[in-house]
């Protein structure tokens, strides 16, 4: 049987923030969401969460029913935050993996391996160590003399409690610890805070049990603590580099990587290009063979097979297969867009549906629209969806093609076949298989001047008198009829 209990009611007074340490997000997930995604893997019987600086908003982001909060509401040390779990493990029997909220980018096997050291051995407590180049502002970890595969250890002292000779020790402790349960709440009671912050620390219980060993990570870039905004850059780099060569090995050719971010969260399907400037963030999908950027975001969103996309923005939208996207489209709130489209230059789609085979190539805004198959919004179109107050629909049915600089003012409903001439500005309902035309007709003068004027005007001579306008070859009554 196996607990898991995640330290996260520090506020991270280094992030220099109003929003709690562990809510800060890294590749898609907060710090928190990535050490419980680490945790999930070892399917444990029981999640604590110790929550304290911010609790509310850390319970509201992580409501789940399998976890439990415990509240610490004051921050007496790492110590105290565990003591406030004994209440709510009473008559456990098994082990406690108590893992820092803060330490994101651990993975799973160093996890099982941890766990597995620990019961082989039937350890008191095991913990995860690691020997740092530069173990600054680590917790030294010291054991027992003599070459043993995993060591005893005798005790942990923190950065700030270390004489100059015992911070020479380079194996530091990486917050991380399998404890034996009923070994554990023996132990937490009794803990004192005779050290430089006047804290209780959890590392003292290691002095008040044994056997106690450590398991030296195999990779040091797992074991980062998240302290301030630089240690968070630089988890994103680590944690960056390792979804892009999982994705590159899984079929996916990202072309300059360096330029690239990938959320944690995104999945991707072999033989799709991710070209330079690209951004794929949330809960995205893109299907095989499709060639996403450059310069491209997209944010929660489905790309189906053979998509293209260009230049483009992306939020919360579906395109499905062989659709052209871009160059500068942008969709965004629930847009859907059919299979053998084409979403083209300077267009933006909100809430919209569009039917297969339907073009929207320039310049076009189309908000709460639904469009048919085979529909051509020819260029310049625009849905007047707002009338200050409300938010109205489009409805525009199959193989209709608007003409260029169209209104259509919602709400509105346009039939199916219908061609809508050029410059129309729409305001009634439109039946099925008809040509409309909503426009003022063109009007043509020969041989009219303005009154007053010589025949040939020019611009030399910008002083002549306030020109009337008046037709040169027909009375004013006959114009205004015409109008
Ligand atoms: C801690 C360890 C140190 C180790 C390091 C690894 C102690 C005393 N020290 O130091 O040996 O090398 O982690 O990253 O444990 N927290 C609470 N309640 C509190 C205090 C802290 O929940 O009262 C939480 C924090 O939110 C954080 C975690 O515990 O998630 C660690 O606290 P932090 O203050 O960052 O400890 P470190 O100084 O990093
Ligand atoms: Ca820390």
């Amino acid at each position: 049987m196996v607990a898991v209990a995640i330290l996260a009611a520090g506020k991270g007074t280094r992030m220099k923030s109003r929003l709690p340490k562990v809510l800060h997000e890294l590749g898609g997930r907060s710090l928190l969401a990535h050490v419980l995604k680490g945790a999930a893997t070892l399917q444990p019987q029981r999640q604590l969460i110790i929550v304290g600086y911010g609790s509310d908003q850390v319970r509201a982001t992580l409501a789940q029913p399998d976890l439990t909060f415990v509240e610490q509401t004051e921050q007496l040390g790492t110590g105290h935050a565990v003591q406030q779990i004994i209440p709510y493990l009473q008559g456990f029997e098994g082990d406690v993996l108590v893992l820092n909220g803060d330490v994101p980018l651990l993975r799973p096997q160093t996890l099982e391996r941890l766990l597995k050291t620990h019961q082989d051995h039937g350890n008191a407590a095991t913990l995860l160590t690691a020997q740092l180049a530069e173990p600054k502002g680590y917790g030294r970890v010291f054991c027992k003399e003599g070459d043993r595969a995993v060591p005893h250890v005798t005790q942990i002292i923190e950065d700030r409690d270390c004489t100059p000779e015992q911070r020479q020790n380079r194996r530091v402790n990486a917050g991380i610890y399998c404890f034996r349960w009923a070994d554990l709440a023996r132990a937490l009671p009794q803990l004192q805070t005779d050290n430089d912050q006047q804290e209780y620390y959890l590392t003292d219980v290691v002095k008040l049990m044994s056997p106690v060993m450590a398991v030296d990570v195999a990779d040091e870039q797992e074991i980062l603590g998240i302290n301030d905004r630089l240690q968070l850059a630089a988890a994103a780099k680590i944690l960056q580099t390792r979804i892009q060569s999982t994705w590159m090995s899984a079929g996916v050719t990202l072309i300059d990587p360096h330029s690239i971010t990938i959320d944690d969260t995104v999945q991707i399907e072999p033989d799709v290009i991710i070209e330079p400037q690209t951004h794929l963030r949330g809960q995205t999908i893109i299907a095989t063979g499709s060639r996403i950027g450059p310069g491209s975001l997209i944010e929660n969103s489905q790309i189906g097979e053979n998509v293209t996309i260009q230049y483009s923005v992306i939020t919360d939208s579906q395109v499905q297969a062989h659709t052209k996207v871009g160059p500068y489209a942008h969709l965004r709130g629930q847009v859907s867009v059919g299979q053998g489209c084409r979403v083209g230059n300077f267009v933006e789609l909100k809430n919209s549906t569009l039917g297969d085979r339907t073009n929207v190539a320039h310049l076009s805004y189309l908000g709460d629209t639904t469009a048919g198959t085979q529909v051509n919004v020819g260029a310049g179109t625009i849905t007047a969806n707002y009338d200050g107050v409300k938010k109205h629909k489009t409805v525009i049915g199959d193989r209709t093609k608007t003409g260029s600089n169209s209104v259509l003012v919602a709400p509105i409903t346009i039939g199916s076949d219908v061609h809508i001439a050029a410059g129309s500005t729409l305001t009634e309902n439109v039946p099925d298989q008809c040509l409309v035309i909503a426009r003022a007709r063109q009007v043509l003068k020969p041989g009219w001047r303005l009154s007053g004027t010589p025949q040939q005007p020019s611009i030399a001579e910008p002083k002549e008198p306030e020109p009337r306008l008046e037709p040169q070859s027909e009375p004013q009554s006959e114009l205004q009829a015409e109008l």
